[in-house]
């Protein structure tokens, strides 16, 4: 088919990941007590935001209505263990590596759906998502390079 462009399930798919990207790094962030580590999750979560926005866009100028979240949808980081989580070293590099597995499937699936897709928009589109979320991902992993070397979550 010309011109194919995101399908809507593809792009609701896309919207409750980054949702649940954005509530992940935002709940790390409420509970860690240094600045510095708490002001880079904090942009994390800000920056998912911008690309639940844009899908959000996308979705409705696409399908002419908007985006509904179901909370039964469960495609992002799983993170219920935060809400217990007391930030141990070990903690917290479970926790940053899980961010990095979330941005490599984003990334993963992005570039996927990069190759069904004609309509340039969703072309420029998801290749920016593949390039901020690798972003994402190098960041997280100086993050644990940090924490490995120097724990200063708590
Ligand atoms: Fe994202």
């Amino acid at each position: 088919m010309a011109d194919t462009k995101l399908s809507e399930e593809v792009l609701n798919h896309s919207v409750h990941s980054e949702i649940q990207a954005r509530d992940f790094y935002k709940q790390i962030g409420d509970r860690v007590q240094n600045k510095k580590g708490r002001k880079r999750l904090v942009k994390l979560s800000q920056e998912e935001d911008g690309h639940r926005a844009l899908l959000e866009r996308r979705y409705k100028s696409l399908y002419g209505k908007d985006f509904v979240f179901d909370p039964n949808v469960k495609v992002g980081p799983r993170f219920d263990f935060v809400k217990t989580s007391l930030f141990s070293q070990s903690e917290a590099l479970d926790v940053v590596s899980v961010g990095i597995s979330a941005e490599t499937e984003a990334i993963t699936y992005y570039s996927e759906q990069l190759e069904t897709v004609e309509d340039p928009e969703d072309q420029k589109m998801l290749k920016d998502l593949v390039k901020f979320e690798n972003r994402h991902k190098k960041k997280l992993q100086s993050e644990y390079k940090r924490l490995t070397k120097k724990y200063y979550w708590a």
